[in-house]
Protein backbone atom coordinates (compact mmCIF):
# COMPACT_ATOMS: atom_id res chain seq x y z
CA UNK A 1 0.00 0.00 0.00
CA UNK A 2 1.28 3.64 -1.13
CA UNK A 3 1.72 6.08 1.93
CA UNK A 4 -0.99 8.05 1.38
CA UNK A 5 -3.06 5.09 0.48
CA UNK A 6 -2.33 3.80 3.81
CA UNK A 7 -3.38 7.10 5.37
CA UNK A 8 -6.89 6.98 3.64
CA UNK A 9 -7.92 3.78 4.90
CA UNK A 10 -6.51 4.52 8.18
CA UNK A 11 -9.23 7.56 8.53
CA UNK A 12 -11.83 5.47 6.84
CA UNK A 13 -11.70 2.80 9.49
CA UNK A 14 -10.99 5.76 12.39
CA UNK A 15 -14.26 7.34 11.43
CA UNK A 16 -15.82 3.64 11.62
CA UNK A 17 -14.97 3.25 14.49
CA UNK A 18 -16.54 6.52 15.85
CA UNK A 19 -19.41 6.49 13.54
CA UNK A 20 -20.62 3.24 12.53
CA UNK A 21 -24.44 3.05 12.32
CA UNK A 22 -25.65 0.41 14.51
CA UNK A 23 -27.19 -2.34 11.84
CA UNK A 24 -28.96 -5.18 13.34
CA UNK A 25 -26.94 -7.33 11.17
CA UNK A 26 -23.55 -5.70 11.78
CA UNK A 27 -21.05 -6.70 14.41
CA UNK A 28 -20.07 -3.23 16.04
CA UNK A 29 -16.24 -2.23 15.31
CA UNK A 30 -15.43 -2.11 18.65
CA UNK A 31 -16.02 -5.92 18.61
CA UNK A 32 -13.73 -6.57 16.36
CA UNK A 33 -15.39 -10.48 15.96
CA UNK A 34 -16.59 -12.06 12.93
CA UNK A 35 -20.55 -11.95 12.41
CA UNK A 36 -22.40 -15.25 11.57
CA UNK A 37 -22.72 -15.81 7.81
CA UNK A 38 -26.69 -16.25 8.15
CA UNK A 39 -27.68 -13.11 9.00
CA UNK A 40 -24.75 -11.06 7.04
CA UNK A 41 -26.21 -13.44 3.34
CA UNK A 42 -29.52 -12.64 4.90
CA UNK A 43 -29.43 -9.24 4.63
CA UNK A 44 -27.33 -8.58 2.04
CA UNK A 45 -29.90 -10.21 0.09
CA UNK A 46 -32.99 -8.01 1.54
CA UNK A 47 -30.56 -4.94 0.89
CA UNK A 48 -29.92 -5.26 -3.10
CA UNK A 49 -31.67 -2.17 -4.38
CA UNK A 50 -33.78 -1.98 -1.31
CA UNK A 51 -33.06 0.87 1.74
CA UNK A 52 -31.77 -0.06 5.09
CA UNK A 53 -34.64 1.48 6.35
CA UNK A 54 -36.95 -0.50 4.30
CA UNK A 55 -35.03 -3.49 5.49
CA UNK A 56 -35.27 -3.61 9.23
CA UNK A 57 -38.40 -4.81 10.17
CA UNK A 58 -38.13 -7.33 7.77
CA UNK A 59 -34.61 -8.97 8.47
CA UNK A 60 -36.20 -9.03 12.19
CA UNK A 61 -38.53 -11.24 11.50
CA UNK A 62 -37.35 -13.03 9.13
CA UNK A 63 -34.39 -14.32 12.21
CA UNK A 64 -37.35 -14.68 14.36
CA UNK A 65 -39.21 -16.73 12.08
CA UNK A 66 -36.29 -18.75 10.84
CA UNK A 67 -33.37 -18.39 13.07
CA UNK A 68 -30.79 -20.46 11.15
CA UNK A 69 -29.94 -21.01 7.57
CA UNK A 70 -31.61 -24.95 8.41
CA UNK A 71 -34.64 -23.40 9.41
CA UNK A 72 -35.10 -20.98 6.78
CA UNK A 73 -34.11 -24.46 3.89
CA UNK A 74 -37.09 -26.02 5.83
CA UNK A 75 -39.40 -23.43 5.08
CA UNK A 76 -42.49 -23.89 2.82
CA UNK A 77 -42.36 -21.97 0.34
CA UNK A 78 -45.33 -19.65 0.09
CA UNK A 79 -44.85 -18.76 4.05
CA UNK A 80 -41.58 -17.14 3.31
CA UNK A 81 -42.99 -15.73 -0.29
CA UNK A 82 -45.91 -14.02 1.89
CA UNK A 83 -43.24 -12.96 4.41
CA UNK A 84 -40.97 -11.12 1.61
CA UNK A 85 -44.26 -9.72 0.35
CA UNK A 86 -43.75 -5.82 0.02
CA UNK A 87 -39.69 -6.22 -0.26
CA UNK A 88 -40.21 -6.01 -4.12
CA UNK A 89 -37.91 -8.04 -6.77
CA UNK A 90 -39.60 -11.76 -5.68
CA UNK A 91 -37.06 -13.44 -7.90
CA UNK A 92 -34.56 -12.60 -5.04
CA UNK A 93 -36.98 -14.78 -2.49
CA UNK A 94 -36.85 -17.55 -4.51
CA UNK A 95 -33.00 -17.38 -5.02
CA UNK A 96 -32.84 -17.37 -1.00
CA UNK A 97 -35.10 -20.38 -0.49
CA UNK A 98 -33.05 -22.02 -3.23
CA UNK A 99 -29.66 -21.09 -1.27
CA UNK A 100 -30.80 -22.39 1.95
CA UNK A 101 -31.50 -25.65 0.76
CA UNK A 102 -27.68 -25.36 -0.94
CA UNK A 103 -25.80 -24.21 2.25
CA UNK A 104 -27.97 -26.45 4.60
CA UNK A 105 -27.53 -29.13 2.40
CA UNK A 106 -23.45 -28.62 2.11
CA UNK A 107 -23.78 -27.63 5.98
CA UNK A 108 -22.70 -24.20 6.07
CA UNK A 109 -21.83 -21.48 3.77
CA UNK A 110 -18.95 -21.88 0.70
CA UNK A 111 -16.19 -19.42 2.74
CA UNK A 112 -14.92 -17.55 -0.15
CA UNK A 113 -15.80 -15.17 -2.55
CA UNK A 114 -15.51 -17.20 -5.47
CA UNK A 115 -17.31 -19.95 -3.67
CA UNK A 116 -20.37 -17.40 -2.54
CA UNK A 117 -20.48 -16.54 -6.15
CA UNK A 118 -22.11 -20.55 -7.12
CA UNK A 119 -25.21 -19.20 -4.77
CA UNK A 120 -28.27 -18.73 -5.95
CA UNK A 121 -29.07 -15.07 -6.15
CA UNK A 122 -25.27 -13.99 -5.23
CA UNK A 123 -23.74 -11.86 -7.70
CA UNK A 124 -20.26 -9.87 -7.65
CA UNK A 125 -21.84 -7.31 -4.63
CA UNK A 126 -23.07 -9.91 -2.46
CA UNK A 127 -20.45 -12.39 -2.56
CA UNK A 128 -17.55 -9.98 -2.50
CA UNK A 129 -19.77 -8.32 0.12
CA UNK A 130 -20.28 -11.52 2.58
CA UNK A 131 -17.13 -12.66 1.85
CA UNK A 132 -15.56 -9.51 3.37
CA UNK A 133 -17.62 -8.95 6.20
CA UNK A 134 -18.01 -12.89 7.57
CA UNK A 135 -15.28 -14.52 5.96
CA UNK A 136 -12.28 -12.14 6.52
CA UNK A 137 -11.80 -12.14 2.93
CA UNK A 138 -10.06 -8.99 1.41
CA UNK A 139 -12.35 -8.63 -1.36
CA UNK A 140 -13.34 -5.11 -3.64
CA UNK A 141 -16.70 -4.58 -2.68
CA UNK A 142 -18.56 -2.41 -4.91
CA UNK A 143 -22.21 -0.84 -4.27
CA UNK A 144 -24.12 2.46 -4.94
CA UNK A 145 -22.55 3.97 -2.12
CA UNK A 146 -19.41 2.77 -2.54
CA UNK A 147 -19.29 3.91 -6.88
CA UNK A 148 -19.97 7.12 -5.25
CA UNK A 149 -17.44 7.46 -2.61
CA UNK A 150 -15.20 6.34 -5.06
CA UNK A 151 -15.20 8.23 -7.98
CA UNK A 152 -15.37 11.12 -6.21
CA UNK A 153 -12.07 10.63 -4.19
CA UNK A 154 -10.27 9.57 -7.41
CA UNK A 155 -12.81 12.32 -9.81
CA UNK A 156 -13.02 9.10 -12.12
CA UNK A 157 -14.39 10.67 -15.29
CA UNK A 158 -15.62 7.20 -16.55
CA UNK A 159 -19.24 6.61 -16.85
CA UNK A 160 -20.27 3.63 -14.66
CA UNK A 161 -20.80 0.51 -15.24
CA UNK A 162 -17.95 1.02 -17.97
CA UNK A 163 -15.91 2.36 -15.67
CA UNK A 164 -16.28 -0.62 -12.94
CA UNK A 165 -12.93 -1.70 -13.50
CA UNK A 166 -10.95 1.38 -13.19
CA UNK A 167 -12.92 1.75 -10.11
CA UNK A 168 -11.99 -1.58 -8.80
CA UNK A 169 -8.55 -0.56 -9.40
CA UNK A 170 -8.24 2.65 -7.71
CA UNK A 171 -10.92 0.89 -4.53
CA UNK A 172 -8.43 -2.24 -3.78
CA UNK A 173 -5.78 -0.80 -2.22
CA UNK A 174 -8.18 1.15 0.18
CA UNK A 175 -9.17 -2.43 1.52
CA UNK A 176 -7.62 -2.92 4.99
CA UNK A 177 -6.02 -6.57 4.78
CA UNK A 178 -7.12 -7.22 8.66
CA UNK A 179 -10.56 -5.71 8.66
CA UNK A 180 -12.04 -5.64 5.56
CA UNK A 181 -15.38 -6.34 6.35
CA UNK A 182 -15.35 -2.86 8.27
CA UNK A 183 -13.68 -0.98 5.42
CA UNK A 184 -16.38 -1.99 2.82
CA UNK A 185 -19.12 -1.15 5.54
CA UNK A 186 -17.23 1.93 6.87
CA UNK A 187 -17.46 3.18 2.64
CA UNK A 188 -21.48 2.11 3.02
CA UNK A 189 -21.60 4.23 6.05
CA UNK A 190 -19.75 7.25 4.54
CA UNK A 191 -21.80 6.96 1.61
CA UNK A 192 -25.54 6.49 3.67
CA UNK A 193 -24.65 9.70 5.83
CA UNK A 194 -21.98 12.70 4.34
CA UNK A 195 -20.92 11.50 0.73
CA UNK A 196 -24.59 11.54 0.17
CA UNK A 197 -25.78 12.08 -3.75
CA UNK A 198 -26.77 15.17 -3.20
CA UNK A 199 -25.33 18.15 -0.82
CA UNK A 200 -22.63 15.69 0.56
CA UNK A 201 -21.29 17.32 3.92
CA UNK A 202 -17.77 17.48 2.93
CA UNK A 203 -16.80 19.40 6.02
CA UNK A 204 -17.60 16.00 7.96
CA UNK A 205 -15.81 13.24 5.59
CA UNK A 206 -12.85 11.64 7.27
CA UNK A 207 -11.55 11.61 3.78
CA UNK A 208 -11.92 16.08 2.37
CA UNK A 209 -8.26 16.19 2.61
CA UNK A 210 -7.79 13.53 0.13
CA UNK A 211 -10.92 14.21 -2.22
CA UNK A 212 -9.99 14.79 -5.52
CA UNK A 213 -13.93 16.02 -6.35
CA UNK A 214 -14.44 17.52 -2.96
CA UNK A 215 -11.39 19.87 -3.06
CA UNK A 216 -12.42 20.61 -6.87
CA UNK A 217 -15.79 21.38 -5.44
CA UNK A 218 -17.33 19.18 -7.80
CA UNK A 219 -18.21 16.28 -6.21
CA UNK A 220 -21.85 15.63 -7.24
CA UNK A 221 -20.66 15.93 -10.42
CA UNK A 222 -19.94 12.21 -9.86
CA UNK A 223 -20.23 9.53 -10.74
CA UNK A 224 -20.56 10.69 -13.72
CA UNK A 225 -24.09 9.75 -15.60
CA UNK A 226 -24.87 8.53 -19.21
CA UNK A 227 -28.15 10.64 -20.25
CA UNK A 228 -31.22 8.55 -19.28
CA UNK A 229 -33.71 6.89 -21.38
CA UNK A 230 -37.27 7.33 -20.39
CA UNK A 231 -38.80 4.43 -18.97
CA UNK A 232 -41.74 3.07 -21.28
CA UNK A 233 -45.08 3.01 -19.56
CA UNK A 234 -47.42 -0.03 -19.87
CA UNK A 235 -51.15 -0.12 -18.75
CA UNK A 236 -53.42 -2.70 -17.43
CA UNK A 237 -56.51 -3.49 -15.45
CA UNK A 238 -56.70 -5.93 -12.64
CA UNK A 239 -60.56 -6.90 -11.99
CA UNK A 240 -61.67 -7.02 -8.02
CA UNK A 241 -64.40 -9.66 -7.95
CA UNK A 242 -66.29 -10.41 -5.04
CA UNK A 243 -68.80 -12.53 -3.81
CA UNK A 244 -70.22 -13.29 -0.19
CA UNK A 245 -67.44 -10.74 1.58
CA UNK A 246 -64.61 -13.32 -0.63
CA UNK A 247 -62.54 -11.65 -3.12
CA UNK A 248 -60.63 -13.64 -6.52
CA UNK A 249 -56.99 -13.17 -6.02
CA UNK A 250 -54.73 -15.71 -8.40
CA UNK A 251 -51.37 -16.72 -7.83
CA UNK A 252 -48.66 -15.68 -10.50
CA UNK A 253 -46.82 -18.41 -12.97
CA UNK A 254 -43.85 -19.21 -10.88
CA UNK A 255 -41.89 -17.95 -13.90
CA UNK A 256 -41.71 -14.54 -14.71
CA UNK A 257 -41.93 -10.65 -13.26
CA UNK A 258 -43.44 -10.98 -9.36
CA UNK A 259 -43.67 -15.05 -9.98
CA UNK A 260 -45.40 -17.20 -8.00
CA UNK A 261 -46.77 -14.20 -5.62
CA UNK A 262 -50.56 -13.61 -5.00
CA UNK A 263 -52.40 -10.91 -7.17
CA UNK A 264 -55.90 -9.40 -8.31
CA UNK A 265 -56.22 -10.86 -11.67
CA UNK A 266 -56.02 -8.52 -14.95
CA UNK A 267 -55.45 -7.91 -18.65
CA UNK A 268 -51.66 -8.61 -19.77
CA UNK A 269 -49.94 -5.11 -19.26
CA UNK A 270 -49.38 -3.42 -22.94
CA UNK A 271 -48.66 0.01 -24.35
CA UNK A 272 -52.26 0.58 -25.00
CA UNK A 273 -54.85 1.37 -22.57
CA UNK A 274 -56.34 -1.96 -22.11
CA UNK A 275 -59.88 -1.79 -19.91
CA UNK A 276 -60.97 -5.39 -20.79
CA UNK A 277 -63.25 -7.01 -18.87
CA UNK A 278 -62.87 -11.35 -18.63
CA UNK A 279 -67.29 -12.01 -18.31
CA UNK A 280 -70.02 -10.05 -18.76
CA UNK A 281 -71.00 -8.15 -15.53
CA UNK A 282 -71.95 -5.14 -13.70
CA UNK A 283 -68.46 -3.33 -13.44
CA UNK A 284 -67.57 -0.15 -12.58
CA UNK A 285 -64.09 1.49 -13.43
CA UNK A 286 -62.38 3.38 -10.62
CA UNK A 287 -61.49 6.71 -12.11
CA UNK A 288 -57.91 6.51 -9.98
CA UNK A 289 -55.42 3.75 -10.54
CA UNK A 290 -52.05 3.11 -9.64
CA UNK A 291 -48.89 3.71 -10.75
CA UNK A 292 -45.80 1.53 -9.87
CA UNK A 293 -41.91 1.28 -11.02
CA UNK A 294 -40.31 -1.25 -12.19
CA UNK A 295 -36.59 -1.77 -13.52
CA UNK A 296 -37.35 -1.94 -16.80
CA UNK A 297 -40.60 0.19 -17.03
CA UNK A 298 -43.22 1.96 -15.52
CA UNK A 299 -47.16 1.14 -14.98
CA UNK A 300 -50.20 2.12 -14.83
CA UNK A 301 -52.92 0.23 -13.17
CA UNK A 302 -56.70 0.59 -13.29
CA UNK A 303 -59.18 -0.99 -11.20
CA UNK A 304 -62.81 -2.79 -12.19
CA UNK A 305 -64.67 -4.04 -9.67
CA UNK A 306 -67.68 -6.05 -9.76
CA UNK A 307 -69.83 -8.17 -7.65
CA UNK A 308 -70.41 -11.82 -8.92
CA UNK A 309 -74.14 -13.58 -8.40
CA UNK A 310 -72.91 -16.97 -8.74
CA UNK A 311 -69.12 -18.08 -8.61
CA UNK A 312 -69.45 -20.18 -11.72
CA UNK A 313 -69.66 -16.93 -13.81
CA UNK A 314 -65.83 -17.22 -13.40
CA UNK A 315 -64.61 -18.17 -16.60
CA UNK A 316 -61.91 -21.28 -16.29
CA UNK A 317 -58.98 -18.94 -17.44
CA UNK A 318 -59.27 -17.33 -13.77
CA UNK A 319 -58.26 -19.82 -10.79
CA UNK A 320 -59.88 -18.05 -7.58
CA UNK A 321 -57.90 -17.90 -4.05
CA UNK A 322 -61.17 -16.73 -2.43
CA UNK A 323 -59.75 -14.13 0.15
CA UNK A 324 -61.74 -12.44 2.63
CA UNK A 325 -62.24 -8.78 2.21
CA UNK A 326 -60.71 -8.25 5.77
CA UNK A 327 -58.16 -10.57 5.28
CA UNK A 328 -56.33 -9.17 1.72
CA UNK A 329 -54.67 -6.81 3.24
CA UNK A 330 -52.67 -9.48 5.36
CA UNK A 331 -52.57 -11.64 2.48
CA UNK A 332 -49.00 -11.03 0.96
CA UNK A 333 -50.26 -9.12 -2.01
CA UNK A 334 -46.41 -7.71 -4.34
CA UNK A 335 -47.01 -3.36 -3.32
CA UNK A 336 -48.79 -2.93 -6.40
CA UNK A 337 -51.57 -5.56 -6.19
CA UNK A 338 -51.59 -4.11 -2.31
CA UNK A 339 -52.20 -1.02 -3.33
CA UNK A 340 -54.60 -1.55 -6.27
CA UNK A 341 -56.40 -3.96 -2.91
CA UNK A 342 -56.18 -0.62 -0.80
CA UNK A 343 -57.91 1.42 -3.42
CA UNK A 344 -60.62 -0.81 -4.08
CA UNK A 345 -61.49 -1.05 -0.44
CA UNK A 346 -61.65 2.55 -0.09
CA UNK A 347 -63.71 3.28 -3.15
CA UNK A 348 -66.04 0.52 -2.91
CA UNK A 349 -69.36 0.19 -0.85
CA UNK A 350 -69.83 -3.36 -0.06
CA UNK A 351 -70.89 -4.41 -3.06
CA UNK A 352 -74.13 -5.53 -3.49
CA UNK A 353 -74.97 -9.26 -3.28
CA UNK A 354 -71.24 -9.50 -2.37
N1 LIG B 1 -26.02 -2.06 2.35
C1 LIG B 1 -25.80 -3.33 1.97
N2 LIG B 1 -25.07 -3.99 2.87
C2 LIG B 1 -24.84 -3.14 3.87
C3 LIG B 1 -24.14 -3.22 5.08
N3 LIG B 1 -23.53 -4.35 5.44
N4 LIG B 1 -24.06 -2.11 5.84
C4 LIG B 1 -24.68 -1.00 5.45
N5 LIG B 1 -25.36 -0.85 4.35
C5 LIG B 1 -25.45 -1.91 3.54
Amino acid sequence: MAVDQQIIAAKLLGWYDRHARSLPWRVPPDERRRPDPYPVWLSEIMLQQTTVAAVGPYFARFLALWPTVDALAAADDADVMREWAGLGYYARARNLLAAARVVAANGGFPETEAGLRGLPGVGPYTAAAIAAIAFGEPTVVIDGNIERVTSRLFALPDVLPAGRPRLAAALAPLVSPDRPGDSAQAMMDLGATICTPRKPLCAACPLAAACAAGLAGTAEAFPVKAPRRPRTLKHGTVWWIEHGGQVALVRRPAKGLLGGMLALPGTDWGAAQDHALPFPSDWRLLTEGVRHGFTHFELELKVASTALADRRQLPPGIDPVWTGRADVAAAGLPTLFARAAALALAHLPLLEGA
